[in-house]
């Protein structure tokens, strides 16, 4: 018997799933799984509060407006306004509008900060009487190819407990325990690191007209709503670079010019940051039990916004192959889970990698050279003036470009 067996204070208790983690991925299962009838145990490492400031993504494509609304909960959790299906490129200060809504009937994309996404997540979980436990700490996962795995946690108070159950859900994020749960060459991680650095900035300044992505000469700028007077903006940089090295009047200064707008109106920066783009899949994303969710399984290069979308896909592919199995005691969606998790996630990164590549290269071209430049603009050319090459970035920023059951398409 181990120490931490011999400290348990009760029995354990049993659920069907246990969800590791309370992000996006892991309160869109537990939402999920509620209304389809099956009991969950959410155990979270920080405080709710924490986990509901957390500000990253800041669009909820198409695609999962409609997962939600299938599933009788969009008006209960998707918050912000809905977007209007234009997006901004701008090249060297020049303007281009391109619609990123493919036109078909349902409701569309919603500018849903992610915080916004998780508190009201949050709330209609406790609201049902979902069990959700903020502040479990050293959670550890056992017995994952067995009948019951069982999840140990520490309460707040320091009191060990166990839970068994019949599937865990790992929505940990990228460094979470689940995926450590997993022994040694059972995943194959396939990592891409862009060698570019972005800035990212906070501030109360006015938002833009449509979500705004800008080529310069001097490098990468994008400036996104996040509220009725809430702005935030990315400016590329080398990716070692130090938030310190970039003073206010530097980050307008660079915002300005980059954005080829002399008039941009400031105001004060809540946070700045610096990250490195960078793409990681892995491969399966099952382990017995185990099933990785959102962020636990891939990162995506923020380009194109697709790492929040992609958790809350993996999480309703997720929850509907639990419902299959516990009530229909069908387990084609268990067993199938990776396989289709992976097709969206490798289009997915695709489309991010050629959009990240386009509007890098397109401007400062003392990375990737004169000639990556030439073949990016002649790639925002085609963008622009081509009726099919739009439709297709637009279907692809829906999410829409391929359905549960697409085949090739008739000619
Ligand atoms: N035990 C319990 N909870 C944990 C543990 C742990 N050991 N480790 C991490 N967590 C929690 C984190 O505190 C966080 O609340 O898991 C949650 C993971 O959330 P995210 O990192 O946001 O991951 P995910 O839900 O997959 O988010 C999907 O949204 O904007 C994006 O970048 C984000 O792309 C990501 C996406």
């Amino acid at each position: 018997m181990t120490d931490s067996v011999r400290e348990l204070s009760e029995s354990p208790e049993s659920t069907t799933v246990v969800v590791i983690g309370a992000g996006p991925a892991g309160l869109t299962v537990a939402n999920l799984l509620r209304s389809a009838g099956t009991d969950c145990v959410v155990l979270e490492r920080q405080t709710r509060e924490y986990v509901a400031q957390r500000q990253r993504a800041g669009i909820v494509e198409t695609r999962a407006v409609r997962m939600f609304d299938s599933w009788g909960l969009a008006d209960r959790v998707l918050g912000g306004v809905p977007h209007d299906g234009i997006l901004e490129l701008r090249v060297d200060g020049e303007p281009h509008l391109v619609s990123d809504s493919d036109g078909s009937e349902g409701p569309t994309a919603r500018i849903c900060p992610q915080q916004m996404l998780v508190q009201k997540l949050t709330a209609a979980y406790l609201e049902d009487g979902g069990d959700l436990r903020f502040e479990a700490t050293d959670v550890s996962l056992h017995d994952l190819t067995g009948e019951r795995p069982t999840v140990r946690y520490r309460t707040p108070d320091g009191d060990l407990r166990a839970i068994t159950c019949s599937y865990v859900a790992g929505c940990d994020g990228d460094h979470g325990i689940s995926r450590s749960a997993v022994p040694d060459g059972v995943l194959t991680p396939y990592a891409f690191d862009h060698g570019i650095g972005w800035l990212t900035v906070l501030a109360d300044a006015p938002p833009p007209d449509h979500p705004l992505l800008a080529v310069s000469e001097q490098g990468f700028a994008a400036h996104f709503p996040r509220g009725p007077y809430t702005s935030r903006y990315y400016l590329q940089c080398p990716p070692d670079d130090e938030p310190g090295a970039w003073s206010d009047a530097r980050v307008w200064d660079a915002l300005r010019t980059r954005l080829g707008d002399p008039d941009l109106v400031s105001g004060p920066i809540t946070d700045r940051e610096i990250f490195r783009l960078r793409s990681l899949v892995h491969d399966p994303m099952q382990y017995g039990r185990l099933h990785l969710v959102g962020d636990a399984a891939h990162i995506v290069s923020p380009m194109g916004g697709k790492g929040m979308n992609l958790a809350l896909y993996d999480a309703d592919l997720f929850a509907r192959a639990v419902r299959d199995a516990v009530h229909e005691q069908d387990d084609t969606g268990l067993r199938t889970y990776s396989a289709r998790c992976l097709r969206r996630i490798w289009n997915d990164q695709e489309f991010s990698q050629w959009m990240t590549r386009m509007l890098h290269d397109a401007g400062d071209a003392s990375n990737s050279g004169l000639f990556q430049r030439g073949l990016a603009r002649a790639q925002l050319d085609r963008l622009f003036t081509s009726a099919a090459a739009g439709g297709a970035f637009s279907e692809l920023m829906t999410g829409m470009d391929f359905g549960e059951n697409a085949g090739p398409r008739p000619r």
